[in-house]
Protein backbone atom coordinates (compact mmCIF):
# COMPACT_ATOMS: atom_id res chain seq x y z
CA UNK A 1 0.00 0.00 0.00
CA UNK A 2 1.39 3.85 -0.81
CA UNK A 3 1.73 5.64 1.92
CA UNK A 4 0.13 8.72 1.82
CA UNK A 5 2.91 11.80 1.01
CA UNK A 6 2.46 14.01 3.63
CA UNK A 7 3.31 18.22 5.02
CA UNK A 8 2.19 20.38 7.68
CA UNK A 9 0.56 22.48 4.25
CA UNK A 10 -0.75 21.34 1.68
CA UNK A 11 -1.06 24.17 -1.00
CA UNK A 12 -2.68 23.12 -4.28
CA UNK A 13 -1.50 25.62 -6.91
CA UNK A 14 1.44 27.85 -7.83
CA UNK A 15 0.38 31.11 -8.79
CA UNK A 16 1.00 34.45 -7.22
CA UNK A 17 -1.70 33.37 -4.41
CA UNK A 18 -0.26 29.72 -3.98
CA UNK A 19 3.50 30.56 -3.92
CA UNK A 20 3.19 33.55 -2.00
CA UNK A 21 1.71 31.69 0.90
CA UNK A 22 4.44 29.08 0.86
CA UNK A 23 7.21 31.48 0.63
CA UNK A 24 5.50 33.06 3.59
CA UNK A 25 5.12 30.15 5.83
CA UNK A 26 8.07 28.17 4.32
CA UNK A 27 10.18 29.54 7.07
CA UNK A 28 8.06 27.86 9.71
CA UNK A 29 6.22 24.57 8.19
CA UNK A 30 6.92 22.04 5.65
CA UNK A 31 4.90 23.03 2.57
CA UNK A 32 3.87 20.47 -0.43
CA UNK A 33 2.91 22.66 -3.56
CA UNK A 34 1.06 20.27 -6.02
CA UNK A 35 0.79 22.16 -9.33
CA UNK A 36 -1.23 20.70 -12.08
CA UNK A 37 1.60 21.90 -15.23
CA UNK A 38 5.06 23.40 -14.87
CA UNK A 39 5.28 25.69 -11.55
CA UNK A 40 4.79 28.74 -13.56
CA UNK A 41 1.91 27.76 -16.09
CA UNK A 42 -1.41 29.93 -14.44
CA UNK A 43 -3.47 33.24 -15.16
CA UNK A 44 -0.48 34.93 -12.72
CA UNK A 45 1.95 34.17 -15.40
CA UNK A 46 -0.03 36.19 -18.34
CA UNK A 47 -1.36 39.36 -15.96
CA UNK A 48 -0.12 41.80 -17.95
CA UNK A 49 -1.03 45.86 -16.60
CA UNK A 50 -0.01 44.73 -13.09
CA UNK A 51 -0.75 45.53 -9.13
CA UNK A 52 -2.49 48.41 -8.05
CA UNK A 53 -1.13 50.41 -4.85
CA UNK A 54 -1.44 53.51 -3.06
CA UNK A 55 1.96 54.63 -4.04
CA UNK A 56 1.23 58.09 -4.95
CA UNK A 57 1.59 61.21 -2.54
CA UNK A 58 -1.53 62.23 -4.65
CA UNK A 59 -3.44 59.11 -4.04
CA UNK A 60 -5.09 57.52 -0.99
CA UNK A 61 -6.34 54.58 0.34
CA UNK A 62 -9.94 56.29 0.65
CA UNK A 63 -9.87 57.06 -3.46
CA UNK A 64 -8.79 53.15 -4.07
CA UNK A 65 -11.39 51.70 -1.48
CA UNK A 66 -13.49 54.31 -3.50
CA UNK A 67 -13.05 53.27 -6.77
CA UNK A 68 -13.22 49.42 -6.48
CA UNK A 69 -16.73 50.00 -4.43
CA UNK A 70 -17.69 52.07 -7.58
CA UNK A 71 -16.96 49.40 -10.05
CA UNK A 72 -18.28 46.48 -7.52
CA UNK A 73 -21.64 47.88 -8.15
CA UNK A 74 -22.79 47.65 -4.34
CA UNK A 75 -21.55 44.47 -4.29
CA UNK A 76 -17.81 44.71 -2.39
CA UNK A 77 -17.65 44.34 1.01
CA UNK A 78 -16.02 47.71 2.79
CA UNK A 79 -13.66 45.90 5.32
CA UNK A 80 -12.65 43.68 2.70
CA UNK A 81 -11.98 46.29 0.02
CA UNK A 82 -10.11 48.18 3.16
CA UNK A 83 -7.93 45.28 4.45
CA UNK A 84 -6.71 44.31 0.58
CA UNK A 85 -6.43 48.48 -0.19
CA UNK A 86 -4.08 48.77 2.91
CA UNK A 87 -1.91 45.82 1.88
CA UNK A 88 -1.22 47.12 -1.19
CA UNK A 89 2.46 49.04 0.07
CA UNK A 90 3.25 46.04 1.79
CA UNK A 91 2.59 43.65 -0.74
CA UNK A 92 4.61 45.17 -3.30
CA UNK A 93 7.57 45.89 -1.26
CA UNK A 94 7.48 42.08 -0.18
CA UNK A 95 7.71 41.64 -4.18
CA UNK A 96 10.63 43.89 -4.52
CA UNK A 97 12.13 42.06 -1.74
CA UNK A 98 11.59 38.74 -3.61
CA UNK A 99 13.16 40.19 -6.84
CA UNK A 100 10.59 41.40 -8.77
CA UNK A 101 12.09 44.40 -10.99
CA UNK A 102 8.95 46.70 -11.56
CA UNK A 103 9.38 49.54 -14.56
CA UNK A 104 10.75 53.07 -13.11
CA UNK A 105 11.44 55.95 -14.03
CA UNK A 106 12.68 59.40 -13.59
CA UNK A 107 11.53 62.12 -12.06
CA UNK A 108 12.07 65.64 -13.24
CA UNK A 109 14.01 66.24 -9.90
CA UNK A 110 16.64 63.04 -10.50
CA UNK A 111 14.87 61.03 -8.44
CA UNK A 112 13.79 56.99 -9.61
CA UNK A 113 10.26 56.07 -8.82
CA UNK A 114 8.06 53.03 -9.51
CA UNK A 115 6.25 54.10 -12.47
CA UNK A 116 2.82 54.00 -11.86
CA UNK A 117 0.09 52.79 -14.96
CA UNK A 118 -3.92 53.65 -14.87
CA UNK A 119 -6.44 51.51 -16.07
CA UNK A 120 -10.05 50.90 -16.20
CA UNK A 121 -12.20 52.34 -13.19
CA UNK A 122 -8.82 53.77 -11.19
CA UNK A 123 -8.86 57.37 -11.13
CA UNK A 124 -5.54 57.90 -10.38
CA UNK A 125 -2.05 56.30 -11.70
CA UNK A 126 -1.92 53.47 -8.87
CA UNK A 127 -1.05 50.14 -10.82
CA UNK A 128 2.44 49.32 -10.32
CA UNK A 129 3.95 47.23 -13.50
CA UNK A 130 6.85 45.25 -14.97
CA UNK A 131 6.31 46.78 -18.83
CA UNK A 132 3.56 44.69 -20.06
CA UNK A 133 4.80 41.39 -18.60
CA UNK A 134 4.28 42.01 -15.11
CA UNK A 135 2.75 38.49 -14.01
CA UNK A 136 5.53 37.19 -16.38
CA UNK A 137 8.38 39.20 -13.46
CA UNK A 138 6.02 38.33 -10.34
CA UNK A 139 5.86 34.43 -11.09
CA UNK A 140 9.32 33.92 -12.56
CA UNK A 141 10.82 35.47 -8.98
CA UNK A 142 8.42 33.41 -6.76
CA UNK A 143 9.26 30.03 -8.69
CA UNK A 144 12.83 30.51 -8.29
CA UNK A 145 12.52 31.72 -4.26
CA UNK A 146 10.26 28.83 -4.14
CA UNK A 147 12.36 26.09 -5.43
CA UNK A 148 15.36 27.11 -3.48
CA UNK A 149 13.32 26.73 -0.45
CA UNK A 150 14.42 23.53 1.67
CA UNK A 151 10.83 23.67 3.50
CA UNK A 152 8.64 23.95 0.38
CA UNK A 153 8.35 20.70 -1.82
CA UNK A 154 7.20 21.26 -5.20
CA UNK A 155 5.00 18.85 -7.33
CA UNK A 156 4.84 19.54 -10.69
CA UNK A 157 2.64 17.96 -13.64
CA UNK A 158 0.21 16.71 -10.33
CA UNK A 159 -3.78 17.25 -10.46
CA UNK A 160 -5.49 17.62 -7.53
CA UNK A 161 -8.95 16.11 -8.18
CA UNK A 162 -10.60 15.95 -4.55
CA UNK A 163 -10.06 16.97 -0.81
CA UNK A 164 -10.10 14.26 1.55
CA UNK A 165 -12.40 15.01 4.47
CA UNK A 166 -13.45 13.61 7.51
CA UNK A 167 -16.90 13.40 6.61
CA UNK A 168 -15.79 11.14 3.55
CA UNK A 169 -14.34 8.09 5.86
CA UNK A 170 -16.70 8.58 7.96
CA UNK A 171 -15.44 10.31 11.30
CA UNK A 172 -16.19 12.87 13.11
CA UNK A 173 -15.66 15.94 13.64
CA UNK A 174 -15.63 17.20 9.58
CA UNK A 175 -12.41 18.67 8.31
CA UNK A 176 -9.97 18.80 5.82
CA UNK A 177 -7.75 16.05 5.53
CA UNK A 178 -5.71 16.52 2.61
CA UNK A 179 -6.44 15.81 -1.06
CA UNK A 180 -6.11 12.66 -3.79
CA UNK A 181 -4.12 13.86 -6.48
CA UNK A 182 -3.69 12.57 -10.27
CA UNK A 183 0.03 12.34 -11.18
CA UNK A 184 -0.01 12.86 -15.01
CA UNK A 185 2.91 11.46 -15.64
CA UNK A 186 2.27 8.11 -13.89
CA UNK A 187 -1.43 8.60 -14.45
CA UNK A 188 -1.95 7.27 -10.65
CA UNK A 189 -3.58 8.84 -8.10
CA UNK A 190 -1.59 9.84 -4.70
CA UNK A 191 -2.90 10.97 -1.48
CA UNK A 192 -1.53 13.52 0.11
CA UNK A 193 -2.02 14.37 3.78
CA UNK A 194 -1.77 17.51 5.85
CA UNK A 195 -3.71 19.17 8.83
CA UNK A 196 -3.91 22.22 6.39
CA UNK A 197 -5.38 22.40 2.53
CA UNK A 198 -5.04 25.45 0.84
CA UNK A 199 -6.62 26.09 -2.22
CA UNK A 200 -5.18 28.46 -4.84
CA UNK A 201 -6.21 26.74 -8.41
CA UNK A 202 -6.85 30.00 -9.95
CA UNK A 203 -10.16 30.99 -11.99
CA UNK A 204 -12.46 29.12 -14.29
CA UNK A 205 -12.21 30.80 -17.79
CA UNK A 206 -11.77 27.60 -19.61
CA UNK A 207 -15.70 27.23 -19.09
CA UNK A 208 -16.49 29.43 -22.11
CA UNK A 209 -14.82 29.02 -25.54
CA UNK A 210 -13.30 31.93 -25.83
CA UNK A 211 -11.27 33.17 -22.88
CA UNK A 212 -7.55 34.79 -22.07
CA UNK A 213 -7.38 32.08 -19.78
CA UNK A 214 -4.66 29.58 -20.12
CA UNK A 215 -5.64 25.87 -20.01
CA UNK A 216 -4.98 25.09 -16.26
CA UNK A 217 -7.99 27.48 -15.36
CA UNK A 218 -10.64 25.00 -15.31
CA UNK A 219 -12.33 26.17 -12.02
CA UNK A 220 -10.90 22.94 -9.83
CA UNK A 221 -10.81 24.52 -6.80
CA UNK A 222 -14.23 25.65 -6.53
CA UNK A 223 -15.55 22.23 -7.82
CA UNK A 224 -13.42 20.64 -5.02
CA UNK A 225 -14.67 22.50 -2.70
CA UNK A 226 -18.02 22.58 -3.64
CA UNK A 227 -17.99 18.91 -3.32
CA UNK A 228 -16.62 18.82 0.14
CA UNK A 229 -19.40 21.04 1.17
CA UNK A 230 -18.35 24.33 0.83
CA UNK A 231 -20.58 27.23 -0.31
CA UNK A 232 -19.99 29.34 -3.52
CA UNK A 233 -20.71 32.72 -4.03
CA UNK A 234 -21.67 35.29 -7.15
CA UNK A 235 -20.57 32.46 -9.41
CA UNK A 236 -22.67 34.52 -12.16
CA UNK A 237 -20.35 37.72 -12.19
CA UNK A 238 -17.70 36.47 -14.94
CA UNK A 239 -15.35 39.18 -15.90
CA UNK A 240 -15.17 39.41 -19.78
CA UNK A 241 -11.70 41.32 -20.81
CA UNK A 242 -12.91 44.06 -23.88
CA UNK A 243 -9.68 43.31 -25.75
CA UNK A 244 -7.84 40.03 -26.40
CA UNK A 245 -6.35 40.09 -30.12
CA UNK A 246 -8.61 39.11 -32.53
CA UNK A 247 -6.60 36.78 -35.23
CA UNK A 248 -7.01 32.94 -36.28
CA UNK A 249 -3.58 32.10 -34.97
CA UNK A 250 -3.72 33.38 -31.53
CA UNK A 251 -4.80 31.35 -28.74
CA UNK A 252 -5.64 33.89 -25.41
CA UNK A 253 -3.56 36.73 -25.97
CA UNK A 254 -4.88 39.18 -23.91
CA UNK A 255 -4.32 43.42 -24.94
CA UNK A 256 -3.50 44.59 -21.41
CA UNK A 257 -5.90 47.64 -20.37
CA UNK A 258 -3.17 49.54 -19.80
CA UNK A 259 -3.30 50.29 -23.58
CA UNK A 260 -6.62 52.11 -23.32
CA UNK A 261 -4.77 53.53 -20.10
CA UNK A 262 -2.19 54.92 -21.77
CA UNK A 263 -4.48 56.87 -24.50
CA UNK A 264 -5.62 53.91 -26.73
CA UNK A 265 -8.82 54.39 -28.78
CA UNK A 266 -11.48 51.53 -29.53
CA UNK A 267 -12.53 51.85 -33.07
CA UNK A 268 -15.49 50.78 -35.47
CA UNK A 269 -13.68 49.15 -38.50
CA UNK A 270 -14.24 52.69 -40.29
CA UNK A 271 -12.18 54.16 -38.12
CA UNK A 272 -15.22 55.86 -36.01
CA UNK A 273 -14.62 55.78 -32.05
CA UNK A 274 -17.74 54.80 -30.36
CA UNK A 275 -16.92 54.22 -26.57
CA UNK A 276 -18.02 58.01 -25.84
CA UNK A 277 -21.57 56.60 -26.93
CA UNK A 278 -21.79 54.22 -24.05
CA UNK A 279 -19.99 56.08 -21.11
CA UNK A 280 -18.76 59.54 -20.18
CA UNK A 281 -15.40 58.05 -19.58
CA UNK A 282 -15.00 56.51 -22.63
CA UNK A 283 -12.21 53.99 -22.99
CA UNK A 284 -11.66 54.29 -19.00
CA UNK A 285 -15.15 53.05 -18.52
CA UNK A 286 -15.07 50.03 -15.96
CA UNK A 287 -14.47 46.35 -17.96
CA UNK A 288 -18.08 45.06 -18.25
CA UNK A 289 -19.36 48.58 -19.54
CA UNK A 290 -16.50 48.13 -22.58
CA UNK A 291 -16.90 44.56 -23.01
CA UNK A 292 -20.59 44.97 -23.48
CA UNK A 293 -20.02 48.34 -25.63
CA UNK A 294 -18.09 46.18 -27.66
CA UNK A 295 -20.48 43.22 -27.79
CA UNK A 296 -23.24 45.91 -28.88
CA UNK A 297 -21.32 46.83 -31.69
CA UNK A 298 -20.12 44.12 -32.95
CA UNK A 299 -24.00 42.51 -32.92
CA UNK A 300 -25.45 46.06 -34.21
CA UNK A 301 -23.03 45.82 -37.68
CA UNK A 302 -22.92 42.31 -37.40
CA UNK A 303 -19.01 42.92 -37.56
CA UNK A 304 -15.88 40.25 -36.46
CA UNK A 305 -13.95 42.23 -34.12
CA UNK A 306 -13.41 45.89 -33.59
CA UNK A 307 -10.15 47.35 -33.33
CA UNK A 308 -7.29 48.98 -30.43
CA UNK A 309 -5.30 52.34 -31.62
CA UNK A 310 -2.59 53.21 -29.87
CA UNK A 311 -0.69 54.08 -32.90
CA UNK A 312 -1.35 57.67 -32.51
CA UNK A 313 1.49 57.94 -29.73
CA UNK A 314 5.28 57.82 -30.50
CA UNK A 315 6.35 54.53 -31.86
CA UNK A 316 9.26 54.80 -28.94
CA UNK A 317 6.84 55.36 -26.20
CA UNK A 318 4.21 52.35 -27.49
CA UNK A 319 7.45 50.21 -27.59
CA UNK A 320 8.53 50.85 -24.54
CA UNK A 321 5.69 50.70 -22.76
CA UNK A 322 4.09 47.72 -24.28
CA UNK A 323 7.06 45.59 -25.47
CA UNK A 324 5.33 42.22 -24.94
CA UNK A 325 2.45 43.06 -26.57
CA UNK A 326 4.18 44.91 -29.86
CA UNK A 327 6.26 41.80 -30.32
CA UNK A 328 3.45 39.28 -30.53
CA UNK A 329 1.22 41.30 -32.57
CA UNK A 330 4.17 41.71 -34.86
CA UNK A 331 4.59 37.40 -35.36
CA UNK A 332 0.30 38.26 -36.54
CA UNK A 333 1.82 40.61 -39.09
CA UNK A 334 0.41 43.75 -36.75
CA UNK A 335 2.42 46.58 -36.37
CA UNK A 336 0.71 48.11 -33.31
CA UNK A 337 2.77 51.50 -33.66
CA UNK A 338 1.38 52.22 -37.25
CA UNK A 339 -1.90 50.10 -37.25
CA UNK A 340 -4.91 49.40 -34.79
CA UNK A 341 -5.36 46.07 -33.32
CA UNK A 342 -8.10 43.77 -34.21
CA UNK A 343 -9.88 42.86 -30.40
CA UNK A 344 -12.84 41.10 -29.45
CA UNK A 345 -13.75 40.54 -25.75
CA UNK A 346 -13.39 37.16 -24.05
CA UNK A 347 -13.77 35.37 -20.66
CA UNK A 348 -11.05 36.75 -18.58
CA UNK A 349 -12.03 36.60 -14.70
CA UNK A 350 -14.05 35.00 -12.38
CA UNK A 351 -15.07 37.29 -9.19
CA UNK A 352 -17.07 34.62 -7.56
CA UNK A 353 -15.39 31.27 -5.98
CA UNK A 354 -15.35 29.31 -2.70
CA UNK A 355 -16.87 31.93 0.01
CA UNK A 356 -14.39 32.44 2.70
CA UNK A 357 -13.42 35.16 5.71
CA UNK A 358 -11.07 37.28 6.13
CA UNK A 359 -7.85 35.23 6.62
CA UNK A 360 -8.98 32.94 3.54
CA UNK A 361 -10.50 29.93 5.81
CA UNK A 362 -13.57 28.19 4.13
CA UNK A 363 -16.30 26.56 5.58
CA UNK A 364 -14.49 23.53 5.96
CA UNK A 365 -12.19 22.84 9.33
CA UNK A 366 -8.64 23.18 7.79
CA UNK A 367 -9.42 24.08 4.51
CA UNK A 368 -8.32 28.01 3.07
CA UNK A 369 -9.03 28.94 -0.21
CA UNK A 370 -6.73 32.11 -1.59
CA UNK A 371 -6.42 33.89 -5.28
CA UNK A 372 -8.86 33.59 -7.79
CA UNK A 373 -10.46 30.75 -6.71
CA UNK A 374 -11.85 32.45 -3.71
CA UNK A 375 -14.98 34.80 -3.17
CA UNK A 376 -13.72 37.51 -0.26
CA UNK A 377 -16.23 40.08 -1.11
CA UNK A 378 -13.33 42.28 -2.58
CA UNK A 379 -14.78 42.18 -6.24
CA UNK A 380 -18.41 42.59 -5.78
CA UNK A 381 -20.14 42.53 -9.04
CA UNK A 382 -17.08 43.68 -11.03
CA UNK A 383 -13.49 43.63 -10.47
CA UNK A 384 -11.40 46.35 -10.83
CA UNK A 385 -8.07 46.13 -12.87
CA UNK A 386 -5.25 44.81 -11.20
CA UNK A 387 -7.00 44.40 -7.72
CA UNK A 388 -6.75 40.45 -8.41
CA UNK A 389 -2.86 40.13 -7.96
CA UNK A 390 -2.95 42.68 -4.88
CA UNK A 391 -5.55 40.08 -3.73
CA UNK A 392 -3.38 37.18 -4.15
CA UNK A 393 -0.81 38.49 -1.81
CA UNK A 394 -2.87 40.53 1.03
CA UNK A 395 -4.64 37.15 1.70
CA UNK A 396 -1.52 34.67 1.10
CA UNK A 397 0.08 36.94 4.25
CA UNK A 398 -3.52 36.66 6.09
CA UNK A 399 -4.02 33.00 5.52
CA UNK A 400 0.08 32.60 6.47
CA UNK A 401 -0.58 34.03 9.68
CA UNK A 402 -3.46 32.13 10.82
CA UNK A 403 -2.56 28.80 9.73
CA UNK A 404 0.53 29.85 11.80
CA UNK A 405 -0.69 30.52 14.56
CA UNK A 406 -3.38 27.48 14.66
CA UNK A 407 -0.94 24.91 13.40
CA UNK A 408 0.60 23.95 16.77
CA UNK A 409 -3.17 23.17 17.62
CA UNK A 410 -4.44 21.13 14.46
CA UNK A 411 -4.65 17.68 14.86
CA UNK A 412 -2.91 15.51 12.32
CA UNK A 413 -4.86 14.01 10.13
CA UNK A 414 -4.78 10.42 10.70
CA UNK A 415 -4.45 7.50 8.19
CA UNK A 416 -5.67 7.71 4.61
CA UNK A 417 -7.25 5.25 2.11
CA UNK A 418 -5.05 5.31 -0.83
CA UNK A 419 -7.17 5.41 -3.99
CA UNK A 420 -9.75 3.33 -4.70
CA UNK A 421 -9.39 1.90 -8.12
CA UNK A 422 -10.99 -1.50 -7.61
CA UNK A 423 -14.51 -0.65 -9.68
CA UNK A 424 -13.35 0.84 -12.52
CA UNK A 425 -12.24 0.01 -15.88
CA UNK A 426 -9.79 1.85 -18.70
CA UNK A 427 -11.90 4.66 -21.11
CA UNK A 428 -13.72 2.56 -23.72
CA UNK A 429 -14.50 6.34 -25.62
CA UNK A 430 -12.86 9.27 -25.07
CA UNK A 431 -14.13 11.22 -27.56
CA UNK A 432 -17.18 11.20 -25.06
CA UNK A 433 -15.24 13.41 -23.05
CA UNK A 434 -13.96 15.23 -25.86
CA UNK A 435 -17.18 15.98 -27.05
CA UNK A 436 -18.63 17.13 -23.90
CA UNK A 437 -15.72 19.51 -23.61
CA UNK A 438 -16.45 21.08 -26.72
CA UNK A 439 -19.93 21.30 -26.23
CA UNK A 440 -20.29 22.41 -22.83
CA UNK A 441 -17.97 25.51 -23.26
CA UNK A 442 -19.87 26.35 -26.95
CA UNK A 443 -22.95 26.53 -24.69
CA UNK A 444 -22.00 28.60 -21.92
CA UNK A 445 -20.61 31.34 -24.49
CA UNK A 446 -23.41 31.46 -26.24
CA UNK A 447 -26.25 31.46 -23.65
CA UNK A 448 -24.37 32.62 -20.32
CA UNK A 449 -21.95 35.39 -21.89
CA UNK A 450 -21.80 38.90 -21.71
CA UNK A 451 -25.53 39.36 -22.66
CA UNK A 452 -28.35 37.09 -21.27
CA UNK A 453 -31.63 36.12 -20.95
CA UNK A 454 -33.81 33.70 -18.75
CA UNK A 455 -34.65 31.73 -21.81
CA UNK A 456 -30.61 31.31 -22.84
CA UNK A 457 -29.79 30.28 -19.20
CA UNK A 458 -32.40 28.13 -19.27
CA UNK A 459 -31.33 26.31 -22.11
CA UNK A 460 -27.75 26.10 -20.84
CA UNK A 461 -29.18 24.68 -17.58
CA UNK A 462 -30.82 21.83 -19.88
CA UNK A 463 -27.71 20.72 -21.84
CA UNK A 464 -25.33 21.09 -18.48
CA UNK A 465 -27.78 18.87 -16.47
CA UNK A 466 -27.78 16.33 -19.13
CA UNK A 467 -24.38 17.09 -19.28
CA UNK A 468 -23.71 16.34 -15.68
CA UNK A 469 -25.59 13.19 -15.39
CA UNK A 470 -23.50 12.03 -18.50
CA UNK A 471 -20.26 12.72 -16.55
CA UNK A 472 -21.63 11.41 -13.49
CA UNK A 473 -22.01 8.17 -14.73
CA UNK A 474 -18.68 7.98 -16.93
CA UNK A 475 -16.93 9.19 -13.92
CA UNK A 476 -18.57 5.94 -11.98
CA UNK A 477 -17.31 3.66 -14.39
CA UNK A 478 -13.59 4.43 -15.86
CA UNK A 479 -10.48 5.26 -14.54
CA UNK A 480 -10.13 8.93 -14.38
CA UNK A 481 -7.73 10.66 -16.91
CA UNK A 482 -6.55 14.41 -17.30
CA UNK A 483 -9.27 15.68 -19.26
CA UNK A 484 -12.18 13.31 -17.23
CA UNK A 485 -10.86 15.54 -14.42
CA UNK A 486 -11.27 18.13 -15.70
CA UNK A 487 -14.56 18.03 -17.79
CA UNK A 488 -16.47 17.10 -14.63
CA UNK A 489 -15.15 20.62 -12.74
CA UNK A 490 -16.27 22.55 -15.60
CA UNK A 491 -19.51 21.05 -15.78
CA UNK A 492 -19.97 21.70 -12.39
CA UNK A 493 -18.78 25.09 -11.98
CA UNK A 494 -20.36 25.87 -15.32
CA UNK A 495 -24.02 24.40 -13.56
CA UNK A 496 -23.34 27.26 -10.36
CA UNK A 497 -22.67 29.65 -12.48
CA UNK A 498 -26.18 29.35 -14.38
CA UNK A 499 -27.84 28.60 -11.06
CA UNK A 500 -26.40 31.96 -9.81
CA UNK A 501 -27.23 33.58 -12.96
CA UNK A 502 -30.88 32.15 -12.75
CA UNK A 503 -31.20 33.31 -9.70
CA UNK A 504 -30.23 37.20 -10.19
CA UNK A 505 -33.19 38.58 -11.43
CA UNK A 506 -31.66 42.09 -12.23
CA UNK A 507 -28.87 43.50 -14.13
CA UNK A 508 -25.79 44.59 -12.10
CA UNK A 509 -21.86 44.75 -12.95
CA UNK A 510 -20.48 42.00 -14.88
CA UNK A 511 -24.40 40.33 -15.00
CA UNK A 512 -26.55 41.42 -17.46
CA UNK A 513 -29.85 39.97 -18.84
CA UNK A 514 -32.15 41.36 -21.16
CA UNK A 515 -35.47 40.24 -18.81
CA UNK A 516 -34.28 42.68 -16.67
CA UNK A 517 -32.03 45.40 -17.79
CA UNK A 518 -31.51 47.31 -14.67
CA UNK A 519 -30.54 47.15 -11.10
CA UNK A 520 -33.81 46.26 -8.62
CA UNK A 521 -33.76 49.56 -6.44
CA UNK A 522 -36.57 47.78 -4.72
CA UNK A 523 -34.19 46.61 -1.53
CA UNK A 524 -30.50 46.33 -0.48
CA UNK A 525 -27.97 44.81 -2.89
CA UNK A 526 -27.33 41.24 -1.95
CA UNK A 527 -25.12 38.40 -2.91
CA UNK A 528 -25.52 34.93 -4.24
CA UNK A 529 -24.88 32.02 -2.28
CA UNK A 530 -24.96 28.59 -3.20
CA UNK A 531 -25.22 26.19 -0.34
CA UNK A 532 -24.31 22.45 -1.33
CA UNK A 533 -26.35 19.53 -0.12
CA UNK A 534 -26.59 18.82 3.32
CA UNK A 535 -25.46 22.61 4.65
CA UNK A 536 -26.49 23.55 7.83
CA UNK A 537 -28.33 26.90 7.98
CA UNK A 538 -27.09 28.60 4.92
CA UNK A 539 -28.34 31.61 5.81
CA UNK A 540 -27.44 31.63 9.79
CA UNK A 541 -23.21 31.06 8.97
CA UNK A 542 -22.00 33.66 7.17
CA UNK A 543 -18.28 34.68 7.66
CA UNK A 544 -18.06 37.26 10.05
CA UNK A 545 -19.34 40.78 8.92
CA UNK A 546 -20.02 40.28 5.20
CA UNK A 547 -22.38 38.76 2.90
CA UNK A 548 -25.83 38.22 2.84
CA UNK A 549 -27.22 35.24 1.44
CA UNK A 550 -29.73 35.27 -1.47
CA UNK A 551 -33.23 35.75 -0.90
P1 LIG B 1 -3.25 31.24 -10.99
O1 LIG B 1 -2.13 32.16 -11.22
O2 LIG B 1 -4.15 30.97 -12.13
O3 LIG B 1 -2.63 29.89 -10.49
C1 LIG B 1 -3.44 28.75 -10.33
C2 LIG B 1 -2.53 27.59 -10.08
O4 LIG B 1 -3.30 26.46 -9.71
C3 LIG B 1 -1.74 27.14 -11.29
O5 LIG B 1 -0.45 26.80 -10.84
C4 LIG B 1 -2.49 25.90 -11.78
O6 LIG B 1 -1.69 25.00 -12.49
C5 LIG B 1 -2.89 25.33 -10.46
N1 LIG B 1 -4.03 24.42 -10.48
C6 LIG B 1 -5.28 24.64 -10.92
N2 LIG B 1 -6.04 23.55 -10.70
C7 LIG B 1 -5.25 22.64 -10.09
C8 LIG B 1 -5.46 21.32 -9.63
N3 LIG B 1 -6.64 20.71 -9.74
N4 LIG B 1 -4.41 20.66 -9.09
C9 LIG B 1 -3.19 21.24 -8.99
N5 LIG B 1 -2.95 22.49 -9.42
C10 LIG B 1 -3.97 23.18 -9.95
N6 LIG B 1 -4.80 40.61 -12.54
C11 LIG B 1 -4.21 41.71 -12.07
O7 LIG B 1 -4.36 42.06 -10.90
N7 LIG B 1 -3.44 42.47 -12.90
C12 LIG B 1 -3.23 42.14 -14.21
O8 LIG B 1 -2.52 42.83 -14.90
C13 LIG B 1 -3.86 40.99 -14.71
N8 LIG B 1 -3.71 40.62 -16.00
C14 LIG B 1 -4.22 39.44 -16.42
C15 LIG B 1 -3.96 39.01 -17.72
C16 LIG B 1 -4.39 37.77 -18.14
C17 LIG B 1 -4.11 37.30 -19.53
C18 LIG B 1 -5.12 36.95 -17.24
C19 LIG B 1 -5.59 35.60 -17.68
C20 LIG B 1 -5.41 37.38 -15.97
C21 LIG B 1 -4.96 38.63 -15.55
N9 LIG B 1 -5.21 39.07 -14.26
C22 LIG B 1 -4.62 40.22 -13.82
C23 LIG B 1 -5.88 38.22 -13.29
C24 LIG B 1 -4.80 37.58 -12.41
O9 LIG B 1 -3.71 37.23 -13.22
C25 LIG B 1 -5.30 36.35 -11.73
O10 LIG B 1 -6.51 36.59 -11.09
C26 LIG B 1 -4.29 35.89 -10.69
O11 LIG B 1 -3.03 35.75 -11.29
C27 LIG B 1 -4.73 34.59 -10.09
O12 LIG B 1 -3.69 34.07 -9.33
P2 LIG B 1 -3.92 32.70 -8.58
O13 LIG B 1 -2.65 32.41 -7.88
O14 LIG B 1 -5.18 32.76 -7.83
O15 LIG B 1 -4.17 31.66 -9.78
C1 LIG C 1 -4.90 43.90 -18.30
O1 LIG C 1 -3.69 44.09 -18.31
O2 LIG C 1 -5.68 44.46 -19.07
C2 LIG C 1 -5.45 42.94 -17.33
C3 LIG C 1 -5.53 43.59 -16.03
C4 LIG C 1 -6.40 42.81 -15.11
O3 LIG C 1 -7.07 41.87 -15.52
O4 LIG C 1 -6.40 43.16 -13.93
Amino acid sequence: MNEPLSSDVLVIGSGAAGLALALHLAPHVRVAVVSKGPLAEGNTYYAQGGVSAVLDPGDSVEQHVADTLAAGAGLCEPTVVRHVVEGGRKAIEWLIAQGVEFTREQRADGSVVLHLTREGGHSRRRVVHAADATGRSIEEALVDRARKSANITVYEHHLALDLVTAAKLGRTPNRCLGAYVFDRETRRVKAFAAPVTVLATGGAGKVYLYTSNPDVATGDGIAMAWRAGCRVGNMEFIQFHPTCLYHPKAKSFLVTEAVRGEGGRLLLPDGTPFMHRFDPRAELAPRDIVARAIDHEMKRLGIECVFLDISHRPADFVREHFPNVYARCLDYGIDITREPIPVVPAAHYTCGGVLTDLRGATDLQGLYAIGETAFTGLHGANRMASNSLLECLVYARSAATDILEHLPRTEAPGVIPPWDESRVTDSDEEVVVAHNWEELRRFMWDYVGIVRSTKRLERAKHRVDLLLGEIDEYYGHFRVTNDLIELRNLALVADLIIRSALSRRESRGLHYTLDYPTPDETRPPVNTVLCPSGFRDCRGTLPVGRLAPDA
